[in-house]
């Protein structure tokens, strides 16, 4: 399923190096079929991030009602030294998820690293940011894997060996059910390898309206990256949903301590996928993305039960988001 080829496609950057790690389209397809018959119908968040998405997405990172990002990136800032110091005592920084590689910059900064490795399943932009990062340091091995993370159980074997520190901000883990949430944690402790560490972003669980606020922006552009998903998944799967008879619905469930987003169904009515005929009843959803907010402590559990040693939380002076730093023993 998995085909890592190196290619120098860029020879002229002696720091650059790209591996594309290659789902193929049948298995994508696949799995949006056997998500939308399933009795809850579902699609996975990550079909979010076509390159509208990818945008959309960029603009909540700037909403007011959106604090996650903007607070992540204040304790990143107040910590840096601290936080480049940890770092460096691994050599290679490893993002799964980079997207534009905005707060990895911050930490390449400090150049004490020796590698970073970007890995990001939106390939539209995501060549030129990694190139243009080597350009900009290049003190610093560049290895961009192009693929989804999810897919990849072993990373390519000509990666800067561990130890690493494994880069997961902006609530990611979220996405996650917990008890996946635990198994994504062991993977990310095998690539950091002995001796490694885990920087990680996690929500913290608060006031009901504040979620509720962040995930339905005033100026509708949470609801617009939702209905995306839907012409994204047009483009991959030929695929006839029309936006305009689905609506966004975003809440957060007390019971597990989760936003939820949804595609509602405003009528009864069918679409064709894939040769399928999916049927919707009216108000029927599509549960697109969980969000799964922590108790510090609770996180901190998670991720020692996935073989992490617990070494720094730190919270904002609202408590309203968390940056953890978990390190591996030798
Ligand atoms: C990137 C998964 C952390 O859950 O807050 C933003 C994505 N969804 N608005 C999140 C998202 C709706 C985001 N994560």
């Amino acid at each position: 399923m998995l085909s890592p080829d190196v290619s120098q496609a860029r020879p002229q950057c002696r720091n650059f190096h790209l591996h594309r790690l290659a789902l193929s389209p049948q298995d994508q397809t696949e799995e949006i079929l056997q998500g939308l018959q399933a009795p809850q119908k579902r699609l996975p968040p990550k079909l979010f991030y076509d390159t509208r998405g990818s945008r959309l997405f960029d603009t909540i990172t700037r909403l007011p009602e959106y604090y996650l990002t903007r607070t992540e990136c204040e304790l990143l800032h107040n910590h840096l030294p601290q936080l480049q110091a940890l770092i460096g005592t691994t050599g290679t920084l490893l993002e799964p998820g980079s997207g534009s590689s905005d707060k990895a910059r911050l930490l390449l900064d400090g150049k004490h690293l020796a590698a970073y490795v970007p890995i990001e399943i939106s390939t539209e932009y995501f060549i030129d940011t990694a190139l243009e990062l080597a350009q900009s340091y290049p003190g610093l091995q560049i290895h961009a894997l192009c693929g989804d993370f999810m897919q990849l159980s072993a990373l390519p074997d000509n990666l800067p060996p561990p130890p690493r520190t494994v880069f997961f901000p902006g609530s990611t883990i979220g996405n996650f059910e917990p008890a996946l949430a635990v198994q994504l944690l062991r993977r990310f402790r095998s690539w950091a390898g002995p001796g490694g560490g885990l920087l990680i972003g996690v929500d913290t669980r608060k006031d009901t309206g504040v979620l509720h606020r962040a995930y339905n922006d005033r100026e509708g552009v949470t609801a617009a990256f939702n209905l995306n998903m839907l012409s994204h998944v047009n483009r991959l799967t030929g695929a006839n949903f029309q936006l305009e008879r689905f609506t966004h619905k975003a809440f957060y469930n007390g019971q597990v301590g989760r936003i939820e987003m949804h595609l509602q169904s405003l009528c009864a009515q069918s679409v064709r996928v894939a040769g399928h005929t999916i049927q919707f009843r009216a108000g029927e959803t599509i549960h697109t993305e969980n969000s799964y907010k922590y108790e510090p402590a609770r996180f901190t559990a998670l991720a020692q039960s996935a073989g992490f040693r617990p070494l720094h939380c730190w919270l904002d002076s609202r408590g309203y988001f968390s940056l953890h730093y978990f390190v591996t023993d030798q």
